[in-house]
């Protein structure tokens, strides 16, 4: 009997290290798959500005590796248990608002998907786009809201992916840089 216990002691024991050490390299991976989709956002950065010329391909590259590191695959990152590991920038609310969590998630991944297909048509005209001010002095800028995934350029779809990464770090991360 004692031995029992002991064993079943060590044994869940074992179980929790064993636990503890998954989620130490699952926050590697997740940290790791969000600085990746920090340099794709990076190398997009002057093309969508229209600083340098446009690069589809690049583009294409870049809306890819987002998309595979959001949706499921992103929710996947973030199991119960992994929220707490003292490395971990993780917030509770992860847990708490978890259909919030997921929903940012999906739509990131449908915005990278629509990215991805914007790619080679390149930038909007001035005034439909993330950078365009001249539209919108003029007050002849679609109001915000007037955002249509299926119709965006690839910049005004950039600006909304950036927005969702945002969005999602203001609720859900701990702001410690
Ligand atoms: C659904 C929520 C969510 C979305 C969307 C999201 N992130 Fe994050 N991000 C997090 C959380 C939570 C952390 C903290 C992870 C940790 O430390 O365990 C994080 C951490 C990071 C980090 C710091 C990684 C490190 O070195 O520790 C970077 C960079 C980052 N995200 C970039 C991005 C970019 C760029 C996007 C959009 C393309 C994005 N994230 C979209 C939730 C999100």
């Amino acid at each position: 009997m004692r031995f029992m216990a002991i064993a079943g002691a060590v044994a869940a024991l074992t179980a929790t290290m064993a636990l503890a050490q998954d989620f130490e390299a699952l926050v590697d991976e997740r940290q790791q798959g969000m600085k990746d989709m920090g340099s794709a956002m990076k190398a997009m950065g002057p093309i969508m500005k229209g600083e340098t010329a446009y690069d589809a391909a690049a583009v294409h590259e870049a809306a890819q590796t987002i998309a595979s590191h959001s949706g499921e695959t992103l929710v996947n990152w973030f199991p119960e248990g992994s929220i707490d590991v003292a490395d971990s920038d993780a917030k509770p609310e992860i847990r708490d608002r978890h259909e919030e969590f997921a929903a940012l998630a999906r739509q990131l991944h449908d915005y990278a998907l629509a990215l991805d297909a914007a790619a080679d048509a390149g930038l909007g005209a001035p005034g439909e786009g993330g950078e365009a001010d001249l539209g919108a002095l003029l007050g002849t800028a679609p109001a915000e809201d007037a955002f249509d995934i299926e119709t965006a350029s690839a910049d005004a779809i950039y600006g909304e992916v950036g927005k969702t990464c945002g969005t999602c770090h203001k609720t859900f991360r701990v702001d410690d840089d």
